[in-house]
Order: C-alpha cells, then sequence, then structure tokens
C-alpha cells in the first residue's frame, strides 16, 4: 500500500495542480492532498473552501483513491503522521527548481526516510499559478480555462466585483 502525500496551500486549486494530482493518483495505491494552514501567507480561501474545492475536484475527476486533509506544522511530520513514504511536488518552469531542490533536500534532512518526487503538468498548463489566476480575477479577466468550473464560480464570487467601475475612478 503506497501512500503518497501532495503539499500545497491549493489558495486555490488550479488545473495544473489537478494535472499533477491525477498523475500522482495514477502512480500511488492513496493521495493524500495536504493543505497547509500557512500564517505567513494570507490566504483568499478558507482552509474548509480549499479543502471542499479540491474534493470537488478531485470528485468531478473521477479520482477515487485521493483525500483531502488540512495540515499545519512541519510537513515531514505530517507524512509520517500519514504513513506516506513520498511527497510530491509540481513542477512547472526551472524558475520552480531552486525553491523546490531546497526544500526537498531540507525535508530530507529533517527526515531521511520521505522522499520527494517532482511531476510536470500537462506544457499547456505549466504558466498557470494561483496567484496569476487570483489576480486575473480580481482585474475581471476570463479565469475559465485556467481553474475548474466550480473554482472559477467560486473566484467569482470571492472577487468578482473587485473590479473598479470605472465611472467611479477619479485620475
Ligand atoms: O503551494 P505552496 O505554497 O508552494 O506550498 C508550500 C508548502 C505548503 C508545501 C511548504 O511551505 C510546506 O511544506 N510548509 C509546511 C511547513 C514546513 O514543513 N516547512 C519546511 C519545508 S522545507
Amino acid at each position: 500500500m503506497r501512500k503518497g502525500l501532495y503539499p500545497g496551500s491549493f489558495d486555490p486549486i488550479t488545473n495544473g495542480h489537478l494535472d499533477v494530482l491525477q498523475r500522482a493518483a495514477r502512480l500511488f495505491d492513496e493521495m493524500v492532498v495536504a493543505v497547509a494552514r500557512d500564517n505567513q501567507k494570507q490566504s483568499l480561501f478558507s482552509m474548509d473552501e480549499r479543502v471542499a474545492m479540491i474534493e470537488e475536484a478531485a470528485r468531478a475527476s473521477g479520482l477515487t483513491n485521493v483525500s483531502v486533509r488540512p495540515f499545519e506544522g512541519l510537513l515531514v511530520e505530517f507524512a509520517a503522521r500519514e504513513g506516506a513514504c513520498a511527497v510530491l511536488r509540481g513542477l512547472r518552469a526551472v524558475s520552480d527548481f531552486e525553491f523546490e531542490f531546497q526544500m526537498a533536500l531540507m525535508n530530507r534532512k529533517l527526515d531521511n526516510r520521505v522522499e520527494t518526487l517532482f511531476l510536470t503538468p500537462q506544457e499547456e498548463l505549466t504558466y498557470i499559478s494561483s496567484r496569476i489566476v487570483k489576480e486575473i480575477a480580481r482585474l475581471g479577466g476570463d479565469i475559465r480555462a485556467f481553474v475548474p468550473a466550480h473554482v472559477a464560480e467560486a473566484l467569482k464570487r470571492k472577487l468578482g466585483n473587485a473590479r473598479p467601475d470605472p465611472a467611479s475612478v477619479t485620475s
């Protein structure tokens, strides 16, 4: 029984995350999406909202071996508690590599039993990030190609009215 852990902020889950999760779910018997309660980052969505959006995305994609759990504290400690043998991370571009490499080696130093595996999403999804999707949504752009439909709706509900009304903008 091989269990993998896919950690991240998922604020919110994107089609890039979902692609990596689908690939990981084919490699492991069980996948746990570990949603970080990170106090250093101000997240747009609450933990409950982030978890629910990932669960809905996994359900809609027919992923039956995926569960979603919040975590706080050290990732390696959560991985040990879950009995996961590997941490999965998506690598989109060379620019991701430095941080991911540092994190993988640090996690190994903290707990030598946890391996980090990198998966690359389909190439047309490599430019998507939660941060940029939120920015586009905040500015009223169309984000439907970048996130699952229910996430696009949730972003619209949260940020839809954030676009300034041109009539109200004074120079
Ligand atoms: O989606 P993100 O923001 O790139 O995810 C980063 C995350 C949550 C995986 C990383 O910050 C993390 O593992 N945080 C938990 C705290 C921890 O273990 N820190 C040491 C990692 S070297």
